[in-house]
Order: structure tokens, then C-alpha cells, then sequence
């Protein structure tokens, strides 16, 4: 069924394929419509940030960046859905064209920049949803805000999604919004994550309901910053890790059309980094918390490698776009 679908999208322009497709998700995530995409899928419950997963398959964030179709990723199946990335204020991104596709590896090249509709419309989206769920929400930085005021644009979505979500991440791995990814070291992770500490305490005890907050992270990572990230999650109690976001690594595309766009890559050619990332993250982090693997699992072998090399949970995004909701079915039967 999706390979007709895809057939028809693949002829479109990625984003106004893309803007198609959630405009029909959105259309038709609460009438019979949703039958074309809406399955059973095997019962496969984990437990996991003191949360109970349906199962630990989980769409990632960056697909339904507005949470304009929660009901219609449920519907396919998943365990856990993340929206966003939000940031405090409506913003458009970066100057079109952003997406492109490289069907020869079933890669994604983007440098969308955080458009999205902004937090308040967000949670306004989420408190529509008829899914009860596990559901993660992701939260930015907007670009005009200076990457010393940072800590401010993540406390305010903070403030705003906490009621709302079952977990919220802290994006600070995207290539797309110059200088986020500064955040991932040193001084100005402890400062940014010891901020989020103290405000996640504070709404815990007023609204009497613990939100784990969880931290995504690059690809792009030396063996030692993987290092002293790990060391600065335990340190500032973190509950969790979401590894991996796009790569700027270009060598597994090189020579095809679109490679050389600037952007964050993904799909298959981030299958072996991604997991080395979870591997060497697991090792470091040796139980302290849970991780959430994602980056190229396009199959029931790479989402079994992926558990395997220490991830809880898994998510997927481009091999989505690529396969279509049968995916989920067939990595939810394999596991
Ligand atoms: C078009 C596009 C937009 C994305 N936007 C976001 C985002 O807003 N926030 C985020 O944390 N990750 C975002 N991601 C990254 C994905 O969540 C995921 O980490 C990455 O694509 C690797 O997984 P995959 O290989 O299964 O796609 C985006 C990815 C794509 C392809």
C-alpha cells in the first residue's frame, strides 16, 4: 500500500511531500480515513524512565515538529511519539530549498532551522489528541536568541509543556540553528543542564508530578566528549539520553546528488555511527540511565543491534519516510 503512496511523494518536492503527508495525517487521524495507515501491531510493553511503553518502538522527533498529528502516528503503532522541536516563539527556518532526499542510500539531508508554530500552539495540539500514550516532548532555542541566554528559551518551553508531557528533551544537537551544538560541552552543558535540574525539581513539587528530562545528543563526538558528556548527565541528574541526532559527516554519500547540501544527514548512513554512539555512551554511563537509541534503523536486524549495544528504547524517523508504517510492524514482530 505505501509503496503507491510513496511513489506518488517521491515525485513531489521533499518538503511539499512532506507537507502533504501531515496535512492528510492531520486530516484524518480521527475519522475512518486513518484506516489506510491505522494497524495492530504485537504488544510489546517495556518499562522505562518510569514510564510503561506500549512497546519501545517510538517515532522521532522532527516529523510532527507542531504535534499536529499525535493520533495518527498512535494509530500506526508506535510505542512513544517525541513532537517538536518547539522553541518559545513561532519561527519560520531557514530559506527553502531545506529537505532533500538521496534514495540511493535512503538518506535525508535537512537544514529545516526549528520552523515550527512555536509552544503555545504546540501544547494547544497535544491537549486536542484523544492518545494517552507515552508522549515526549522536544524543546529548543529559537535563532535569534544568543547561545549565552539559552538556558532562558528551554526554561520557558519547560514551564510550558512539563503539565503536558510524559518525558521532554533537550535538543541541543542540531546542525541547523548556528551554535546549539556549543551547548553539548563543557561549562555550558553543566550550566544549561544544572538550569533545567533545578526547574524540573521546582514543577515537580508544585505539580506534584515527576517529568523526566532527557538530553539529545550528536553523533559528532570524539571518544572523550562522549566521555564528559556522559559524566555531565550523571553529574546534574539527567534521566535519560537520546542518541543520535543527523550527522555532518558526508563521507557514506560522497559523489551523489544533494550530498554536498549543508545540514544534518540521516537515515542508513548513520545506522554504524549511531550505534557506536549508544555503544560508547552505554559503556560510559554503565546503567545510570536509560538511553534512547536512533539514527538509521531501517530494519528488525538494526533495531535489535541497536538494543543490543545498550538502548532501552529505539525511535525512527527517515526509514519512515522510506518504508512506510509497515516498518513499525515488522520491527515490533521481530523483537
Ligand atoms: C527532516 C528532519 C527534521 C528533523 N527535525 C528534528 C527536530 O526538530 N528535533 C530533533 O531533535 N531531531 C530532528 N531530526 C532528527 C531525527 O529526530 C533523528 O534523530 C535523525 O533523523 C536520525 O534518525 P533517522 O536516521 O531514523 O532519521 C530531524 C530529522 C529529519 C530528517
Amino acid at each position: 500500500m505505501y509503496s503507491l503512496f510513496r511513489d506518488l511523494l517521491f515525485s513531489l518536492d521533499a518538503e511539499r511531500s512532506h507537507d502533504f503527508s501531515l496535512a492528510f495525517l492531520k486530516a484524518s487521524q480521527r475519522n475512518l480515513l486513518n484506516r489506510i495507515y491505522a494497524q495492530d501491531v504485537p504488544d510489546k510493553p517495556v518499562e522505562v524512565l518510569g514510564l510503561r511503553f506500549k512497546n519501545p518502538l517510538g517515532l522521532a522527533a522532527g516529523l510532527d515538529k507542531n504535534g499536529e498529528c499525535i493520533d495518527a502516528f498512535a494509530a500506526m503503532g508506535f510505542g512513544f511519539i517525541e513532537v517538536g522541536t518547539v522553541t518559545p516563539r513561532p519561527q519560520g527556518g531557514n530559506d527553502k530549498p531545506r529537505l532533500f532526499r538521496l534514495p540511493q542510500s535512503q538518506a535525508i539531508i535537512n537544514r529545516m532551522g526549528f520552523n515550527n508554530k512555536g509552544v503555545d500552539y504546540l501544547v494547544e495540539q497535544v491537549k486536542r489528541a484523544e492518545y494517552k500514550g507515552v508522549l515526549g516532548i522536544n524543546i529548543g532555542k529559537n535563532k535569534v536568541t544568543p547561545e549565552e541566554q539559552a538556558l532562558d528559551d528551554y526554561l520557558l518551553c519547560l514551564d510550558k509543556v512539563y503539565a503536558h508531557a510524559s518525558y521532554v528533551t533537550i535538543n541541543i544537537s542540531s546542525p541547523n540553528t548556528p551554535g546549539l551544538r556549543n551547548l553539548q560541552y563543557g561549562e555550558a552543558l553543566d550550566h544549561l543542564l544544572r538550569g533545567l535540574k533545578q526547574r524540573q525539581q521546582h514543577l515537580s513539587d508544585q505539580q506534584g508530578k515527576y517529568v523526566p528530562v532527557l538530553v539529545k545528543i550528536a553523533p559528532d563526538l570524539s571518544d572523550e566528549e562522549i566521555l564528559d558528556i556522559a559524566r555531565s548527565l550523571v553529574q546534574t541528574g539527567m534521566d535519560g539520553v537520546i542518541a543520535t541526532n543527523t550527522t555532518l559527516d558526508r563521507k557514506l554519500v560522497e559523489g551523489q546528488e544533494h550530498a554536498n547540501e549543508a545540514g544534518g544527514l540521516s537515515g542508513a548512513p548513520l545506522t554504524q555511527v549511531s550505534l557506536q554512539v549508544t555503544q560508547k555512551l552505554s559503556k560510559a554511563l554503565d546503567g545510570a540511565m536509560p538511553i534512547i537509541g536512533v539514527g538509521g534503523i531501517d530494519s528488525p536486524h538494526a533495531a535489535k543491534a541497536r538494543i543490543a549495544a545498550g538502548s532501552d528504547l529505539i525511535q525512527i524517523y527517515s526509514s519512515l519516510i522510506y518504508q512506510g508504517p509497515d516498518l513499525i510492524k515488522e520491527i515490533l514482530e521481530s523483537l
